[in-house]
């Protein structure tokens, strides 16, 4: 059976006749197969053999597989208040041994960038192959939650999984605010308001590992959608004027269109 069939009905037997339930399966489920894509279009980017890309591909699709279990247990896609859904996704991929049709050495790489994809800090001493699937997988889920969030901004705010119980108040706190000028990554703990959600959408930009991904970053208007989200609010002409130097370090010419 093909990988894409496999993990289908792997995520749909998770289906409970729960709206919202349902609704949370069905919404990492087609984050996978887009983040499948994406993780494609990098790896052409990047030039990769044929067996590189099926690697490319394939972590693309499974990097969530423990986002299921995740949910079934805990209802919740938090890790901090659940399971870490990296190692959850590595261990099931091994006990329901997904990827026999790999050669063990292809499917340990895998696995590693499945365990890692979600970390903070990637470990030292991750390299070649692994190492390079990994930020495969960070870029193409990065680039595809965003789009997810701001269309969620853009429709409804009452999916509390989406908005993680942060509040509606249009103000952006003065941490996440200095962290964003300083082009370093915010605190989680941080976070008050939506808008200050929306900001670590934009720093996203700097972790980038790939130039594809950072122009598909631009090229979705990324940055123009997140700063009209916080304009208005004190801080956000100066986070748009950091994001912009930025840009402009990462050689990359783009005039932001606001
Ligand atoms: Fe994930």
């Amino acid at each position: 059976m093909e990988l894409t069939t496999v993990f289908q009905n792997y995520a749909k037997s998770f289906l409970c006749g729960r709206a919202d339930f349902d609704g949370n399966i069905e919404l990492k489920r087609t984050h996978s197969f887009r983040v499948m894509s994406l993780a494609a279009k990098i790896a052409r980017a990047e030039k990769a053999d044929e067996n590189d890309f099926r690697l490319a591909v394939t972590a693309g699709l499974l990097h969530d597989y423990g986002r299921f279990e995740q949910y079934r247990q805990f209802e919740t896609f938090a890790d901090a208040r659940s399971i870490d859904h990296g190692e959850l996704g590595a261990r099931l991929l091994k006990e329901h041994n997904v990827l026999h049709d790999f050669s063990s050495r292809d499917a340990e790489w895998i696995i590693t960038a499945v365990r890692c994809h979600n970390m903070r800090e990637l470990p030292a001493e991750l390299s070649g192959k692994a190492l390079w699937l990994t930020q495969i997988v960070r870029d193409a889920d990065k680039i595809d939650i965003i789009e997810l969030v701001l269309s969620y901004y853009a429709s409804n705010l009452d999916n509390p999984q989406v908005t993680l119980g942060l509040s509606p108040e249009k103000r952006l706190s003065p941490a996440i605010v200095s962290a964003a000028i300083q082009g370093k990554a915010p605190d989680y703990r941080d976070l008050r308001t939506f808008y200050d959600f929306a900001v670590t959408k934009l720093s996203w930009f700097a972790g980038l590992y790939f130039d594809w991904s950072r122009r598909e970053f631009l090229r979705r208007a990324y940055p123009e959608r997140i700063i009209g989200f916080i304009a208005g609010i004190p801080g956000a002409e100066e986070i748009t004027a950091a994001f912009a130097g930025m840009v402009k370090n990462a050689g990359i010419e783009y005039e932001l269109n606001l």
